[in-house]
């Protein structure tokens, strides 16, 4: 990989472009434990948060460098009292704000705070009902409070999407949540498989859903858009283990967003610490532009000259990138290598085989996301 930026497999430079959206990920402190989750498995603890002038400095350097919309993370957002606060500044750089929230710890009186600030609620979904939402979440009592929220979430007329995630425990529900969707007056939703990063890698037996299901899935989502033309759109992001190709994971590496952890590291994207031969810069250390611009990490998978064989000979590189770099990391213990998911890796049918065992399995104890005490103080 050369020293001096990225290149194509010319060798010519790669123009490194501006990020259009940022993932600001305000605390790891959450109420739910949901075991899908995709915080690292490390969570930063409560004493590193940037606080909310360092927040502010962030939202002005992104603006600034072209950043368009930021995604107000976690974690539960809502779990920082200063929410309105860190929120007001990114509104005040002129940033579009979406507010991820699994609703829990939001008030009313939360909300209204934030009406006129944030433009969009993205509200997470674990299930159709309290027996499953209350589960997969390990938190009594969350889907109550969370229908509650979507009651004052509509009144004060914030533009909703639901976040299902869906894995085996509850895709066979996702008709049920397609119509929940619609009744509650979301302009979208968007039905995202399980990715195993972070927390969810320790629950690939109970949650990996069965190729039946991934392509049922499909078939549902295929005839509800076609229902819903013009009134609700449906994003889905369907099971990496049963698809042909990979995805071009953030749309390509370094290439339309970053990611700022609790503590001010900044990420390519929410899994990229599991890379551990990458060094991460800090948004307290170094100014924004520069990290993006010229950090060794951003740099890494840039372009298309890093690319390893097949990738490089093939005729989908400039789509997918080689696929997801976390995923390699995990599956390959080398996150330089083809992603594990492409039928033409030599890795995929090691990959499937595992995949297919996990999915036949009838084990469904969930290993809960937990923040010790210790990180909590
Ligand atoms: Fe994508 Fe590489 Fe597979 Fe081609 S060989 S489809 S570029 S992952
Ligand atoms: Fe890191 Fe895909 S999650 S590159």
């Amino acid at each position: 990989m050369p020293d001096d930026g990225p290149r194509d497999i010319l060798g010519n430079p790669v123009l490194v472009a501006p990020p259009m959206a940022m993932l600001a990920e305000l605390t790891h402190r959450c109420p739910l434990a949901c075991p899908y989750c995709s915080n690292p498995v490390e969570l930063a603890r409560v004493q590193t948060e940037l606080s909310a002038a360092e927040w502010a400095d962030i939202f002005a350097q992104a603006a600034a460098m072209g950043v368009l919309q930021v995604h107000l993370s976690g974690g539960e957002p809502a779990s920082r009292r200063d929410l309105t606060q860190i929120a007001t500044s990114a509104r005040d750089a002129g940033l579009y704000v979406n507010l991820i929230t699994s609703g829990i710890g939001l008030t009313e009186t939360r909300l209204r705070e934030l009406d006129g600030v944030v433009d969009h609620v993205q509200l997470s979904l674990q299930g159709i009902d309290a027996e499953m939402a209350d589960w997969i979440s390990g938190y009594g009592g969350s889907f109550s409070r969370k229908m509650q929220a979507v009651e004052w979430i509509r009144a004060i007329g914030f533009p909703l999407t639901l976040n299902a995630v869906v894995h085996r425990q509850n895709l066979d529900r996702l008709p049920e949540m397609i119509d929940l969707a619609e009744r509650l007056g979301c302009r979208r939703i968007e039905v995202a498989t399980v990715q195993f990063h972070g927390w969810a890698d320790l629950n690939r037996r109970p949650l990996m859903p069965t190729q039946a299901q991934a392509i049922r899935a499909r078939e549902v989502v295929l005839a509800a858009r076609e229902r819903l033309r013009g009134r609700m759109v449906i994003d889905y992001v369907p099971a990496d283990h049963h698809a042909a190709h990979p995805k071009s994971c953030m749309g390509g590496w370094g290439s339309t967003g970053l990611n700022i952890a609790p503590d001010g590291v900044v990420l390519p994207c929410h899994a990229a610490q599991t890379i551990q031969s990458l060094r991460f810069d800090n948004a307290r250390e170094r100014p924004l532009a520069e990290i993006w611009r010229d950090s060794t990490a951003f740099n890494a998978f840039r372009g298309t000259a890093w690319l390893p064989e097949p990738c490089q000979s093939c005729d989908r590189r400039e789509l997918d990138f080689g696929g997801c770099r976390c995923q390699a990391m995990a599956v390959a213990g080398d996150a330089m290598v083809t992603d594990p998911v492409c039928t033409r890796s030599p890795l995929n049918a090691r990959l499937r085989a595992e995949a297919e065992a996990d999915a036949a399995s009838d084990d469904t104890a969930l290993v809960y996301r937990r923040m010790s005490r210790e990180l909590r103080s």
